[in-house]
């Protein structure tokens, strides 16, 4: 069986079939199959023939536009200094005006500026591996907007998804509106557990149809911290394999991994290298990544990769929501990435992993100065900006509300040992100090001790400060 796949099984690239049409037919919901399609977006790859006289848009005439000209001063990702320049000559300064201009302040496609859906699908081919057989790109406003039109794509009321727990509180809103059964499958100090997922699976009643995919953020989760080890994703890929789900890898924090161990493989590239004996294909997995934590936040640029007939719907659902994402800010994001090239996307995100990383080692020293003497526990990330708590919560602090715990996966042993929401409700906001109460990141809102602290904007004098606060709250 999966669990305790060989890593080293992960290393040839290895040719594989993609999966049929037809697969997806059963994981498309019926929102996808019966959307109608935009009927002047269809149009657009006949309007783009050559020779075309264009009187298909009501696009308007950006010669009316206020805007003559862009300037953006940009820090170059080979500056010396770590997050801040040291001179001048470390700034490159990049216009967008003429042509480039008038593109930025119009219209584009639903899956994006194509120019930038090109670049951001060559990145994806030398991270990940991908090919044009076997995958394909698509923008949102951000990866909330595609992981939002990524479930209304396959999820109908009543099916089953699996996310792992605990998890992005974010995406909870957005499950939770499906109307669809959520289970939530345990996750450790190595990321998700391939046992507890197992056996969600054997133990699947009889005659149900088994979920349609596994949500994961593999890389420093959030809220966890924790970036998923090789060969949990070995395991959990077998596992999809086997059970027919798909993976949604939502990894906004790829970039942000600062561990001392090599980087494991995205589910994404995993699926295209590890030898399935079964020949089952390819196209499980549809991978989330962003701009925000690395780029702009404000941007709102993010960008799906994975199977056509998923992104195809998605498509087809931004073509009827919001037309497309944000044309300036794309605009503004190729021109950067066409002047860095991909060795200087590289070597930006590498500063930026390494800024988050002096981040940590200063959070971590005050976290074992404050809360070190048995007030709290907690795994140190290797990657992003969250730190875990486990909080020693004192018993004059009882749980206010007590939640539903009737959903799977619930645990009463949580309860037990504190209550954070109430926690941190009466004690450390009254004490100057807010963290995210455990209980978000749980689909069945259990009661929980732990906190998620993010230490990403913090300065080291706030640090001290903040952690002192809390654990004096939790002397009191
Ligand atoms: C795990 C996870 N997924 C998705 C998002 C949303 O990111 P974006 O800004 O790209 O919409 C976040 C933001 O915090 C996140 O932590």
């Amino acid at each position: 069986m999966a669990i305790g796949t060989d890593p080293a099984a992960s290393t040839s690239k290895i040719a594989q079939a993609t999966l049929p049409d037809g697969f997806y037919s059963k994981f498309l919901s019926n929102a996808a199959q019966t959307r109608k399609a935009s009927s002047i977006r269809s149009l657009f790859a006949v309007e783009a023939l050559p020779g075309m006289i264009p009187m298909l848009v009501g696009r308007p005439n950006p010669a009316t536009y206020p805007f003559e000209r862009v300037t953006l001063d940009v820090k170059s990702p080979y500056a010396s200094g770590s997050t801040t320049p040291d001179s001048q000559s470390d700034i490159e300064t990049i216009d967008i005006v003429g042509d480039d201009l008038s593109e930025a302040l119009q219209y584009s496609q639903s899956f994006g500026v194509p120019a930038l859906n090109k670049w951001l699908f060559t990145l994806m081919q030398q991270e990940h591996g991908v090919s044009q057989a076997d995958a394909r790109v698509t923008i949102g406003a951000g990866s909330q907007d595609l992981l939002y039109k990524a479930f209304t794509a396959i999820v109908n009321p009543g099916d089953s998804i699996m996310v792992e727990a605990p998890t992005y509180p974010g995406v909870i809103p957005v499950i939770d509106a499906l109307r669809c059964e959520i289970v939530q499958i345990d996750t450790d100090s190595q990321g998700i557990s391939p046992t507890s997922l197992e056996r969600t699976l054997e133990e699947w009643p009889l005659g149900k149809p088994f979920p349609k995919v596994l949500y994961t953020v593999p890389y420093g989760a959030n809220p966890t911290g924790v970036t998923t080890s090789l060969v949990r994703r070995l395991d959990n890929l077998q596992l999809a394999r086997k059970y027919n789900f798909l993976i949604f890898e939502d990894d906004p924090y790829y970039y942000l991994y600062f561990g001392e161990d090599q980087r494991p493989a995205s589910y994404l590239s995993l699926e295209r290298t590890v030898v399935d004996p079964q020949q089952r294909g390819i196209g499980r997995v549809l991978r989330f990544d962003s701009l925000s934590k690395i780029f702009a936040a404000g941007l709102r640029v993010g960008w799906a990769t994975g199977p056509k007939q998923i992104l195809n719907a998605m498509d087809g659902h931004t073509s009827t929501a919001n037309l497309q994402p944000p044309t300036f800010s794309q605009i503004v994001a190729l021109k950067v990435l066409q002047s860095w090239g991909i060795p200087g996307f590289r070597a930006h995100v590498d500063r930026v992993a390494n800024f988050y990383k002096g981040k940590r080692d200063a959070f971590e020293k005050y976290m074992q100065l404050h809360l070190g003497n048995g007030l709290a526990e907690w795994q140190t990330p290797d990657a992003a900006m969250f730190y875990w708590v486990k909080l020693n919560i004192p018993e004059t602090v009882t749980c206010s509300v007590r939640p539903d715990t009737t959903t799977a996966g619930s645990d009463d042993e949580d309860a037990n040992q504190g209550d954070s929401k109430t926690f941190v409700e009466i004690k450390a906001v009254d004490n100057g100090v807010i963290v995210l109460p455990g209980t978000s990141s749980f689909v069945d809102g259990r009661t929980t001790a732990y906190v998620r602290i993010s230490f990403s904007l913090l300065d080291e004098a706030q640090m001290d400060e903040g952690l002192r606060r809390l654990s004096e709250a939790l002397k009191m």
